[in-house]
C-alpha cells in the first residue's frame, strides 16, 4: 500500500513529466506557473487512494486520468478566479493579476484541453466508463459555478439551494475523483457507488469548510486573501445560515452591510464577522462539517475491502478536515 507522501509524489513528478512549456510562452508560462505553484492534490490523492483499496500497483492507467482531474481543477481555478475577482491563491498571484484576464482565459482553455488529453489515456477498457463520468461531472462544475454566480445577485438563499450549488461546484468533481479510482481498479458496482457517496460527502464538508477558512482561516496557511467571500457577498454557508437566522436589527444590519458601497472593504468584513459571532454560525459550520465527513466515513465503512487497506485513505481525509488551510 502507498502512502500519502509516497502517491502525491508519484503525482508532482507525473504532472512535471506532461505539463511542459511550448510555443507560444505566452499561453503556456500561466498553465506551468498554475501547476507548479503547488495546491493540495486532494482529487488525483484521493483518486490514487481509491484505487489502491483494490488494487496493489500504481501505474500510469490511474495516474493518467488522476492528473486529468487535477488539471481540470486547475482550469476551474484560473476562471474562478477571474470571476469571484481573486487576487491571492495558493499564496501567489492569481494568474490573471500576474498577467491579464485575456491570458487567464485562454490558459484556462488550454488546461481543460490538456486535462481531456490526459484523462484520455486511461486504457480503452475503462475509458467509456471513465469519460462518461468525468464529462458529466465537468459539466455540472460549470453549472455550479453559474448558481454560485447568480446567487450574489439574490438576497435570500434556502439551505437546500446552497446546499444544491456546492454539490455541483465541489462535490461532485471529489467524488468522481474516488469513483474513478474504483473503477479503474475493476471495483464492483456497489464499491464504486460507495465509493462516490464517500466522495460526495466529504466534498460538501471540504466546501462547507472552504467557506469558513475564507473567514477565519489563517492567511499565510489558506494562501487565499481572508474575506473576500465577505466582500463579494458570496452566498458560503455562514452567509446563507446568517440570513436565515438573523432577526430585527441584525437582519437589517445584514441587509445594509450587504448593499453598501460606500464601506471600506475591512469594515465590511469585520461588522459582517460580529454578525456571524452573534448568531453563532460559525459552531452550524462544524456541526455540518461533522455530519457530512461522519456520513462519508459511513459509506466507507461499506466498502467491502479490510479494514487495513483502508488506514491510509482514512488518515488522509482525517487530516483534510481537521486542517487550518
Ligand atoms: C479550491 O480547491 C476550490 C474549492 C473547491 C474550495 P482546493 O482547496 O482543493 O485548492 P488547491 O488545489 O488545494 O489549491
Ligand atoms: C470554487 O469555489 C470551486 C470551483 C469549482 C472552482 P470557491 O470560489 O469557493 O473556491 P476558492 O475559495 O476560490 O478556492
Ligand atoms: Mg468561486
Ligand atoms: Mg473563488
Ligand atoms: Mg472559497
Amino acid at each position: 500500500m502507498y502512502t500519502e507522501t509516497e502517491i502525491k509524489s508519484l503525482i508532482d513528478k507525473a504532472l512535471t513529466s506532461t505539463i511542459t512549456l511550448k510555443s507560444p510562452a505566452e499561453l503556456y508560462e500561466p498553465v506551468l506557473y498554475s501547476i507548479s505553484v503547488g495546491g493540495k492534490r486532494i482529487r488525483p490523492i484521493l483518486c490514487l487512494l481509491c484505487y489502491n483499496l483494490f488494487k496493489e500497483t500504481i501505474d500510469n492507467n490511474i495516474i493518467m486520468p488522476a492528473i486529468g482531474i487535477e488539471v481540470f481543477h486547475g482550469f476551474t481555478l484560473i476562471h474562478d478566479d477571474i470571476m469571484d475577482n481573486a487576487a491571492i491563491r495558493r499564496s501567489n498571484a492569481t494568474v490573471h493579476k500576474k498577467w491579464n484576464k485575456n491570458t487567464a482565459i485562454l490558459s484556462g482553455d488550454a488546461m481543460c484541453i490538456e486535462a481531456y488529453k490526459l484523462v484520455s489515456q486511461t486504457n480503452a477498457n475503462h475509458l467509456p466508463q471513465v469519460f462518461e463520468i468525468f464529462n458529466k461531472t465537468a459539466a455540472q462544475v460549470c453549472e455550479g459555478q453559474q448558481l454560485d454566480i447568480n446567487f450574489e445577485g439574490k438576497f435570500l438563499i434556502s439551505d437546500n439551494d446552497y446546499l444544491a450549488m456546492i454539490n455541483l461546484k465541489t462535490a461532485a468533481m471529489i467524488a468522481a475523483s474516488a469513483k474513478i479510482g474504483a473503477i479503474v481498479a475493476d471495483a464492483s458496482i456497489s464499491n464504486s457507488e460507495n465509493l462516490y457517496q464517500f466522495g460526495y460527502n466529504l466534498g460538501m464538508a471540504f466546501q462547507i469548510q472552504d467557506d469558513v477558512l475564507d473567514t477565519y482561516g489563517n492567511p499565510s496557511l489558506f494562501g487565499k486573501i481572508i474575506g473576500s467571500d465577505i466582500i463579494s457577498n458570496k452566498k458560503t454557508f455562514l452567509l446563507v445560515s446568517a440570513l436565515i437566522r438573523a432577526q430585527g436589527k441584525q437582519m437589517s444590519n445584514l441587509e445594509n452591510l450587504l448593499k453598501a458601497t460606500d464601506i471600506p472593504n475591512n469594515e465590511k468584513i469585520k461588522k459582517i464577522k460580529e454578525i456571524f459571532d452573534e448568531l453563532e454560525i460559525k459552531q452550524l459550520a462544524e456541526a455540518r462539517i461533522n455530519h457530512y465527513f461522519k456520513t462519508a466515513m459511513e459509506y466507507l465503512n461499506n466498502v467491502d475491502v479490510t479494514q487495513y487497506r483502508k488506514e491510509n485513505l482514512i488518515r488522509f481525509v482525517t487530516d483534510l478536515i481537521d486542517r487550518a488551510y
